[in-house]
This record gives C-alpha cells, structure tokens and sequence, in this order.
C-alpha cells in the first residue's frame, strides 16, 4: 500500500486555500483539484446556454450532460488548471463577476452536487491528492488522511481578491467586491446540503496574519507527520 496522502482542504472564497493546495501539490507532486472551478463551469454553462440559473432542473440536466475537463495548465498564464466545457477552454470566463453572482445558487442543487461530487470521488481514486473546495473534508473525502480548513476575515479576502484582479490588469471595485463576499458567505454557509463548515477531525488554520509561505511551512510539517504516522501503521502490520 502507498504512503501518498488524500488532502482535502476547505475554506471560503479567497481563504488562500487555492493557493496553498496548489503549492503544496507542486512540493508533493500530487493531483491537484479545485472543485470550485467545476461549479463554475456548470454555473458558466448555464448562462451560456441562456438557461435561468434559478431553473433548478434545467441546470440539473445540464449538469448531467456537459462534458467537463480539468487538465494541467496547457497555457502558461497564471492558471492553475484548464478547464474545458464540451472541448471549449473557459478557464478565465468561469472568473466573472456574472458567475460569481450565480455560482451559489448552482451549488445548492442536490443533483448538480451529485454529479460532480461522483466525478471527484473518482478523480481522488488513486491518492496523491490535493482537493480544495467547501464540503471536501465533509462530504466529498470523509476518509481524508489530512483535513484542513483555512480561515481569514472577509476583509482580507475581499482585499486579495481586489489585488488578484488589478495584478490581472482587470477593472475591480473593492466595495463590490466585499458585499459580494459577504453575500456568497452567507449562502456557503447555510446552504441546507453540503454547507461550509469544518470536519469534526479537521484543522483549522487563520492566514489573517500569514504569508503564503508561512502557511505552506505550517501544512508541510503536518504532511511530514501524517506521513510518518502512515508508515509506522503499514509497518507494524
Ligand atoms: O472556491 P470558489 O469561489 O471558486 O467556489 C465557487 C462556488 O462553488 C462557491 O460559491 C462555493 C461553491 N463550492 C461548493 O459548494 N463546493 C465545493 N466543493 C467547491 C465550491
């Protein structure tokens, strides 16, 4: 048996937790997944194909029939992965101000949290993963070897985000940018399936006052320790 470790990670939107799933995959190298960009696929689907986002069924069958891809990074441009709907890179579409007024609503359907949790289910089949999202530690991987969920105050997520999309070269409006944090959060936190809420046995660390790579240290060392843990349990039976 291998002594690669399942890692889910949750958090909420601009939490740093992309960020530092992203690093510590590349350190590990390990599959890396970002189940927010899958909701945002659906999300920009929908809106492509001029279907109310408030129609649940209708987005449901979407869902169901979209083919969805996410690949290693195929350009060099600051993503994290590409995303394909139905063979169509949308990679930076999925980041739009119109998906990100929608993409809580999508979440909330039963059926399209089906769907994808099934397809991340089998993406995390093997090990060797870094999944990032909501409901990962929860729902997605409840056998997780290592559960972490990162927190930081919507302030400081609000001003991430602004800084991501100014270094983008893109228009941002702080104040904006902040009710609709604040908004998302709410609805994150009380969808009545699969809300954002810590796992029972996961770790819970606050970037407020951390860089990047005070954190990655910080999550590395524990990797160090599940992994040892692991091996120390495969050679004592
Ligand atoms: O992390 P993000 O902002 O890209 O996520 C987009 C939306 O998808 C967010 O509103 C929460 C939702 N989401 C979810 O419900 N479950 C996940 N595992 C990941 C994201």
């Amino acid at each position: 048996m291998s002594d690669s470790l399942t890692i889910a990670i949750d958090g909420s939107a601009a939490s740093g937790k992309s960020t530092l799933g992203w690093a510590l995959a590349k350190k590990l190298n390990y599959l890396y997944l970002d189940t927010g960009v899958m909701y945002r696929a659906v999300t920009w689907a929908a809106l492509h194909h001029h279907i109310d986002p408030h129609d649940e069924a209708a987005v449901t069958a979407l869902a169901e029939k979209i083919s969805l891809q996410i690949l290693p990074p195929t350009k060099n441009d600051g993503r994290q992965a590409t995303v394909l709907v139905d063979g169509t890179d949308i990679t930076w579409e999925i980041r739009t101000p119109k998906v990100d007024a929608n993409v809580s609503l999508v979440s909330s359907y039963p059926g399209v949290r089906r769907v994808l949790t099934e397809q991340q289910r089998e993406i995390a089949a093997h090990g060797a993963v870094v999944m990032v999202g909501r409901d990962i530690g929860t729902v997605v991987l409840p056998h997780a070897d290592l559960k972490l969920f990162i927190e930081a105050s919507v302030e400081v997520r609000a001003r991430r985000r602004y800084n991501e999309r100014i270094a983008r070269g893109e228009q941002a409006d702080f104040d904006a940018l902040l009710a609709s944090m604040i908004r998302r959060d709410k609805l994150d936190r009380e969808k009545p399936i699969s809300p954002m809420i810590p796992a029972d046995d996961a770790i819970i660390i606050n970037t407020n006052n951390l860089s990047q790579e005070e954190v990655v240290a910080r999550v590395l060392a524990l990797v160090n320790e599940k992994m040892a843990q692991k091996k120390v349990a495969h050679g004592s039976r």
